[in-house]
């Protein structure tokens, strides 16, 4: 600032030397300027000026850089209606506020209007034109007493009115701006004299980027035009954007000078990319080449989003853009109402403005005709007296949509009301040191700077215009959207409002059935990267790629995601598990075999008929207790056998259904107790033959050997020990029931968990050493001679049974699980089977169907 501020010190001090010294020449005119350009513009005399800078052209010649002859006063092309229709707004005003005596009573207004041809170098032009032009006789104390111009209307676009503020600022000279929206206008150590009647370009970049959010838009482009407003709102809007993890697919700058070759680049972007939402930061004349290569290509089904500067765009509105424009949605500053102004427009006449090249070039462009000297070559047919603006239907005379024009109108009243309260300033109640007013014949422009910050008035719309400390007013905009009218050409339809008023979170007020969306479409237009990730899914980043284009990654098992778009999935909590979708936790599955499945029922059911089937096989026993064969079987070792095997098919029920603590518990010593039982008989059994046949002592019978009694106290013995073991089992680390969620991560395994391996296959092992015995035992008396061989059945029944325990301890080592479960009862029922059916059928089968064995003599083997 302190740099600037020197700068411009510099060139006032220069200035005033070369107005000095051409004072010095004689009789001459008393002041001499800087700028003589010979620009020809608006002005009309008045004891105080405001200088005006309206881009009544759309281009700048580029200027021809050889100097071999003096510049050419106006190198502008491209009528501007539209700016020229601001300039008369502003004339209007003053001739308002000149025509009501009760306003600034003594004191007349004056301007001096320049075009600034939409180039800073034309508005800085026009800026020293305004400043010290002293050739004008408008004002008789130009050159002394007040300064000849106090307040600038203008500029129109921010980067000209950043240069004109620049040079203003030094001399504390006010400029009001209706039209450059550049949020950095707003920094007011740079630019202390800046105010404008638009609201700055913060709002609007906050209002695009809510409307984005609000339709869903995640995958926008950018372009803009090639000065401080286009890259200052797209870079502002960018980042607005990203706030709300929104990405800019691309930006692209519309060069300044018309230039084929990019324009192609940006519409084969625009063609190619997959965002279908462009936002436009630009000035209509800027966007033309561009839009025009859009339509010369043909590339429809793009949503465009205007700023402020084109959104309400003539150049756009012909039928042709329809198909490729319509549907175009953007804010457009407030419009207002100028009453009287029309024919206030139709006033304007060459005659009124004798020798003024604007003014011919405006009535020769409107009129299409020539008048006289005019430079414009080719124009042949001469303009004709009779022609009259009225019934000429175009921009200028179009005053349905004052916008821009409206904000003129309120800058120049803010300067009058600023005029209007220094005038009626009190003596030693002022705002000025030592509380001094400002003498109107003495005003500097500070003064009246000071009274531009300060003023607030309500004007005939009843609005209330003031300006914030930065400068600004409140920000409020109409959201417009292009639609087709009757005729086929665009015309601006409001469908909403944003309005800064209303408060943070409710300035967005949009009536969306109003809108039609580009292609005639009432269904907001999508635009997204990537379509959004469902739930149970989450986005995984693609490397090297915008955050909004990402893949969707189903979640892991165990993990779930409950929101669309989840980053990250969410491990659920112990005992749930994910669906098979990976959207919900649900309690995990619990297995255990129970009674309610098919295969607990049927394992129930043959352990049943094992029972009946043992129970069956007693009452024949003890129906026919008397006959030999039952007899010669000791029979009061056989029902106990028979009932340890009842027992034993009764414990393999045992192992079916939920396990708990006490189920454990008596599942193994159960099913320990009752097999050794079991076994021990049978091993009794053996020992009986073995010593009926191989015990040869003579004088003995085997009764007295290894009678009941020794038989009792054997089996006893042998089940004492079991029982024992279960007992130290039980005192020490008893099973119990327990959760297995280790084993399958998707399922709770309910189970009976044993601490102590070692007793368990104690358990084991003991009953597999007595069936060991009973088996070695009863093979080494198989081939003994007698009719009924028990031994070989006891043999052939412990081989089933050994086999039948040896493939069950894979089983009891592998995976928990109820088909583990099942395979142990498996193993139990068809060995208490295999006992039942190899000692006991044959027995029955005699009994029942061959009873004519049933003989001590059979048995004894003689026939
Ligand atoms: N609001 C815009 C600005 O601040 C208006 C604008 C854009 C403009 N491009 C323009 C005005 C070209 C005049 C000429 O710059």
């Amino acid at each position: 600032v302190w740099e600037d501020f020197k700068m411009y010190s510099h060139l006032r001090s220069i200035l005033l030397i070369i107005i000095a010294q051409s004072a010095q020449g004689s009789g001459e005119p008393v002041c001499r300027s800087l700028g003589n350009f010979e620009l020809s513009g608006l002005l009309q005399e008045g004891d105080i000026i405001i200088g005006g800078l309206f881009p009544m052209h759309y281009r700048v010649v580029v200027p021809d850089l050889g100097y071999m002859h003096k510049p050419r006063a106006s190198g502008c092309y491209g009528f501007d209606f539209r700016s020229f229709r601001w300039a008369q707004v502003m004339r209007y005003a003053i001739k308002e506020i000149n025509e009501d005596p009760s306003f600034l009573s003594n004191i007349t207004l004056g301007y001096k209007i320049y075009d600034s041809c939409a180039t800073h170098v034309a508005a800085l032009r026009a800026t020293f034109t305004i400043l010290g032009n002293p050739e004008d006789t408008l004002s008789n104390i130009t050159c002394t007493g007040t300064h000849s111009v106090l307040a600038f209307i203008g500029d129109s676009g921010s980067s000209q009115s950043i240069v004109v503020a620049k040079v203003l600022g030094p001399f504390s000279i006010p400029m009001i701006s209706y039209f450059s929206t550049c949020a950095c206008l707003g920094d007011k150590q740079e630019f202390p004299t800046f105010f404008r009647t638009i609201p700055s370009d913060m709002f609007q970049i906050k209002a695009i980027a809510q409307l984005v959010k609000h339709f869903g838009w995640t995958w926008i482009a950018a372009v803009s035009e090639d000065d401080d407003y286009g890259r200052y709102g797209i870079q502002a809007l960018t980042e607005e954007v990203e706030k709300n993890g929104i990405c800019v697919a691309y930006y692209e700058i519309i060069p300044k000078v018309y230039n084929r070759q990019r324009i192609l680049e940006i519409v084969k972007k625009i063609k190619n990319s997959s965002a279908k939402i462009v936002v436009a930061f630009s000035g209509e004349g800027e966007l033309y080449p561009l839009l025009e290569e859009v339509v010369h290509q043909n590339i429809t089904g793009i949503q465009w989003i205007a700023s402020e500067a084109w959104i309400t765009a003539a150049l756009f509105s012909p039928p042709k853009y329809y198909r490729f424009l319509g549907g175009t949605i953007g804010f457009a500053v407030r419009r207002g109402d100028i009453p009287g102004l029309k024919n206030f427009l139709l006033t304007v006449h060459p005659s009124s403005f004798p020798n003024n090249s604007l003014v011919k070039e405006f009535w020769e462009t409107m009129f299409d005709c020539t008048l006289g000297t005019s430079h414009s070559i080719e124009q042949s047919i001469k303009c004709t007296g009779e022609k009259t603006l009225e019934g000429k239907n175009n921009l200028y005379t179009d005053i349905t949509q004052l916008r821009i024009s409206y904000n003129v109108y309120k800058g120049v009243y803010a300067i009058a009301h600023s005029l209007k309260n220094l005038i009626n300033c009190k003596q030693n109640k002022g705002p000025f040191i030592n509380k001094t007013c400002a003498d109107i014949t003495q005003l500097e422009p500070w003064q009246l700077q000071h009274y531009v910050q300060e003023v607030s008035f309500v004007n005939s719309m009843r609005e209330e215009v003031n300006f914030d400390e930065n400068g600004d007013p409140i920000a409020s905009y109409d959201i417009i959207n292009w639609q087709r009218s009757k005729d086929g050409s665009i015309q601006f339809v409001p469908v909403g409002r944003f309005d800064e008023a209303e408060g943070v979170g409710h300035e967005l007020l949009i009536d969306e059935d109003a809108i039609i969306w580009n292609g005639e479409q009432t269904k907001v237009p999508e635009s997204v990267c990537s379509e959004s990730c469902a739930p149970g899914t989450r986005k995984g980043i693609r490397e090297g790629e915008p955050v909004c284009c990402f893949d969707c990654l189903p979640c892991a098992d165990g993990e779930i995601s409950n929101q669309t778009d989840s980053v990250e999935c969410i491990k659920c909590p112990e005992d749930y598990w994910s669906n098979q979708q990976r959207f919900q936790c649900i309690p995990k599955e619990i297995e255990y075999l129970s009674f309610k499945e098919p295969m607990g029922i049927v394992l129930t059911l043959v352990a049943l008929f094992g029972v009946c089937l043992t129970t069956t096989v007693i009452l024949v026993f003890f129906y026919y207790r008397s006959t030999p064969i039952v007899r010669a079987n000791n029979s009061e070792l056989s029902f106990l056998i028979l009932l340890s095997l009842i027992l034993c098919f009764l414990c393999s029920i045992i192992f079916i259904g939920q396990p708990t603590t006490w189920n454990c518990i008596l599942r193994y010593t159960v099913f320990g107790i009752s097999f050794s039982l079991c076994i021990s008989c049978i091993l009794c059994k053996t020992v009986v033959v073995l010593m009926a046949f191989k015990v040869t002592v003579p004088g003995s019978s085997i009764i007295k050997l290894f009678g009941p009694v020794q038989q009792r106290a054997v089996i006893s013995a042998c089940g004492l020990i079991q029982v024992i073991i279960c007992i130290v089992w039980l005192t020490m680390a008893p099973p119990y029931a327990f959760k297995n969620t280790q084993y399958q991560s998707g399922k709770i395994i309910l189970e009976c968990g044993v601490e102590s391996a070692l007793a368990f296959w104690s358990v084991l092992g003991y009953i597999g050493l007595l069936a060991c015995i009973c088996f070695l035992l009863a093979f080494f008396v198989r081939k003994l001679p007698d009719n009924f061989n028990e031994a070989k059945y006891i043999t052939f029944s412990m081989l089933i049974f050994s086999a039948v325990w040896i493939a069950f301890i894979p089983a009891y080592v592998s995976s928990p699980g109820k088909y583990t479960v099942a395979v142990q009862i498996f193993a139990i029922l068809s060995s208490s089977f295999s006992l039942l059916t190899c000692i006991f059928f044959p027995k029955c089968y005699i009994i029942l169907l061959k009873s004519e064995n049933n003989s001590k003599q059979f048995l004894m083997g003689r026939k």
